[in-house]
């Protein structure tokens, strides 16, 4: 289900159309990692910023770090000369806000998820909100169980790829229920490579 927010978000929020600058956030999760390649599979650029460099596996245009970027303006302004069509949320606060300035004319944002802002007593301000007015662009939020008539669709589309190597799934597993507490703890701080799955039997 958590690969339906990508393709809903994706097709329904961003119409997206080929050539068009996307970028993913959170780009290592369930969804960001299926957002770039249900992108790259349209004809998009397609950069992904995570706590890990995943380009080789997911197969995005570029990729960054945006544990090691002091400047996340600066950064997208590095990886998008152009700007930016399509953004992908899935982390909100400060990322958000830095791909704000960065939008093109009749760019859209998908709100899909603030991971960055949970557990925040005060959550960040969001300050640069004018640039959907100079814009002329859209933010929208949006939930999966708005979109469920499109799962049939979702499943048809992501298996034919998937059986054929088109859609990869990267997981981070580990193995045994004795496991779980430190995976759980890494979770927060963000040890994980992908979805934090834990192995508890193989029956
Ligand atoms: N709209 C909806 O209907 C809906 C439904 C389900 C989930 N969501 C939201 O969608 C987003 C992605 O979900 P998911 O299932 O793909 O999550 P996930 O697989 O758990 O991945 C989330 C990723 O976010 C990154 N992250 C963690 N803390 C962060 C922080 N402080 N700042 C920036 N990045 C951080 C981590 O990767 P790195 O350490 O590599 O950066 C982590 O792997 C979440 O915000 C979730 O709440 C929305």
């Amino acid at each position: 289900m958590l690969g339906f927010n990508a393709y809903a978000g994706f097709f329904e929020i961003c119409s997206p159309k080929k050539g068009k600058y996307v970028f993913a956030s959170a780009a290592s999760g369930v969804i960001g990692q299926l957002v770039g390649q249900l992108a790259k599979l349209h004809g998009c650029y397609v950069v992904g910023s995570a706590g890990t460099s995943q380009k080789n596996k997911l197969g995005f245009n570029e990729d960054f770090n945006c544990k090691e970027e002091l400047d996340l303006d600066a950064a997208l302004k590095r990886y998008f000369q152009q700007g930016i069509d399509i953004y992908f949320d899935n982390v909100g606060g400060d990322m958000l806000d830095a791909a704000l300035p960065n939008m093109r004319i009749h760019g859209r944002i998908a709100l899909c998820g603030a991971v960055s802002q949970f557990g925040l007593s005060k959550p960040h301000g969001i300050h640069n909100l004018f640039n959907l007015i100079i814009k002329s662009a859209k933010m929208e939020g949006f939930a999966q169980h708005n979109y469920l008539h499109l799962y049939p669709r979702f499943l048809e589309y992501v298996i034919g790829y998937y059986k054929q190597g088109k859609i990869v799934y990267i997981e981070d597993m580990n193995e045994g229920l004795e496991s779980a507490l430190a995976a759980f703890v890494g979770l927060f701080s963000r040890k994980n490579v992908g979805k934090q799955v834990i192995h508890v039997a193989s029956e």
